[in-house]
């Protein structure tokens, strides 16, 4: 549909009009940074930052009833730029002209709600959001949308040319990165730092295919970490980890759309999601809050991290119950199926702290939890998910097992409705379910297959066949006839077929 076939009342609010009023602001220090360069940490102490919007007072002018309809009828406008994350372009990112804005199909994935027999054995109702459906199969791409938008964007301005983009990654990040800077290649070139062996192949294939440098280092995602942070510290590049503040920013599109699936009726609803570096959660929370001040949602929704007892710094700094207590302390990780978010040492660990304290003191009770799953409880439960019709990867496996979880602990009742952040593709990591179905998957993360979960494909060629086709030599006449009669009745046998006679 055309701006000009909208109603009237709203046709000058579907295509936004770029303003300025973001500044990076320091969770440590609170001094504030004029966007015009890529920053990611304070100057003054070193701390990480927030994108923070001065004139937010502008969007809380519009009445939130508003909101809801621009944002509705924007769905039916055919603009590409206004069809990713950029739908909600006034609260993501209200500086970037549409002509700046990377949109590679991102955002606006699937809700899918599971079937009865999920919900009975979960004990309440609930969806996946499939954000393996994004376009690198994983959700990092919301944030990348953002991220690249806004160098493009620079580069568009002139303020900076021949950026090298940097990540570490446990494999999805660099996926998407890579993905994204491609695509505005040769303005912008990619490096990903991987950790050695600890990403899948699905992963380690995509930058590859991208086109991105890609180097692999001993170790895990925490020393990566590093050395991105060291790279990005001596030598000109762009770094697109989630210390970005730009990347907090696109992906709390998925907050968003949950609100707009959803009517804007957040009461009673609980999302959960993995954590690894923290910066989705992150996200998340920044997201519903935001719609909340702006008046677009009344309620917010309970937030619930899950985290695997192989991997769990975020749960055990909540195990203290005196916020005045706590303190936060790295962990060294051991192997974990969510490998994706077997990290020791959040880099949004501050981003976290402030957002929960905020989060609950605007919802004016306990709103942000977070719970701690098994190894064996991922795997079980993420295979029990695509028995069921989903899509699920092990992080999706373990969101639902903290669903579970949280509702044996009482963290949510059976009259609430609860959202599942799917963060990426089954395919990703078919390996970790190849292993399961093998009943050999390292001693080390501690599962066992449950036989009723465990399925092999059965080979069929009956032993009495004098010939079998094969690529380049197929069977014709006598032997093909006999080939195709001898294959049905074994599979038929097998399957406990009775045949029908006509
Ligand atoms: C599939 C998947 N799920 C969950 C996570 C954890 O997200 P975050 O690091 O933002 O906490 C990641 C991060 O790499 C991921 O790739
Ligand atoms: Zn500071």
């Amino acid at each position: 549909m055309k701006p000009s076939d909208f109603p009237k009342d709203l046709q000058p609010y579907l295509v936004p009009t770029p303003r300025g009023g973001l500044v990076y602001e320091c969770l440590g220090c609170s001094r504030t940074y004029g966007i015009e360069r890529l920053l990611y940490t304070c100057p003054e102490c070193g701390q990480v930052l927030l994108i923070q919007d001065r004139k937010f007072e502008d969007l809380q002018r519009i009445d939130g009833l508003l909101w809801r309809k621009i944002f509705d009828y924007r769905k039916m406008l055919t603009l590409p730029a206004m069809r990713g994350i950029y739908r909600y372009h006034e609260f993501i990112g209200p500086v970037m002209p549409l002509e700046s804005i990377l949109y590679l199909g991102e955002g606006h994935t699937p809700m899918i709600e599971a079937n009865a027999f999920m919900q009975e054995r979960a004990g309440m109702r609930f969806f996946f959001k499939n954000d393996g459906q994004n376009p690198s199969a994983s959700f990092k791409d919301r944030g990348m949308a953002s991220a690249l938008s806004y160098i493009h964007f620079l580069i568009q301005a002139g303020t900076v040319s021949d950026v090298l983009a940097v990540c570490a990654s446990t494999g999805d990040t660099s996926a998407a990165a890579a993905l994204y800077a491609s695509y505005l290649q040769p303005k912008i070139k990619s490096a990903v730092l991987l950790p050695h062996k600890k990403v899948t192949p699905q992963q380690l294939n995509q930058p590859l295919a991208s086109g991105a440098r890609v180097f692999e280092i001993p170790g895990v995602f925490d020393d990566c970490m590093k050395v991105v942070e060291a790279l990005s510290e001596a030598y000109p590049v762009a770094l697109l980890n989630s210390k970005n503040a730009w990347r907090i920013l696109g992906q709390e599109s998925f907050s968003f759309e949950i609100a707009q699936d959803f009517e804007y009726d957040l009461k009673n609803k609980a999302v959960f999601v993995p954590i690894g570096n923290a910066g989705n959660i992150t996200a998340i929370m920044s997201g519903f809050l935001k719609f909340h001040r702006a008046g677009v949602i009344d309620c917010l929704p309970k937030i619930i991290g899950v985290q695997s007892h192989h991997a769990d710094p975020v749960f055990r700094y909540y195990q203290e119950p005196d916020p005045e207590r706590r303190i936060f302390k790295p962990i060294t990780v051991k192997p974990s199926v969510a490998q994706a978010a077997m990290i020791g040492n959040p880099v949004s660990m501050p981003r976290v702290i402030h957002l929960a304290n905020r989060y609950n003191e605007t919802a004016a009770k306990p709103s942000v939890f977070v719970v701690q799953v098994t190894e064996q409880d991922i795997m079980d439960w993420e295979l029990l998910a695509n028995r069921n019709g989903h899509i699920s990867c092990t992080h999706g496996g373990e969101s639902l097992a903290g669903l579970v979880s949280a509702r044996q602990q009482g963290i949510v009742a059976e009259d609430e409705t609860a959202v599942i952040d799917s963060t990426a593709h089954a395919l990703k990591f078919a390996g970790f379910t190849d292993l399961y179905f093998q009943n050999a998957i390292p001693a080390e993360f501690g599962i066992t297959a449950r036989p009723e979960l465990v399925n092999a494909p059965v080979l069929v060629s009956p032993a009495d066949l004098e010939a079998v086709p094969a690529a380049g030599q197929p069977l014709s006449g006598k032997a093909f006839d006999r080939f195709v009669r001898r294959v049905t009745e074994e599979i038929a046998t097998t399957l406990n077929l009775k045949e029908e006679r006509s």
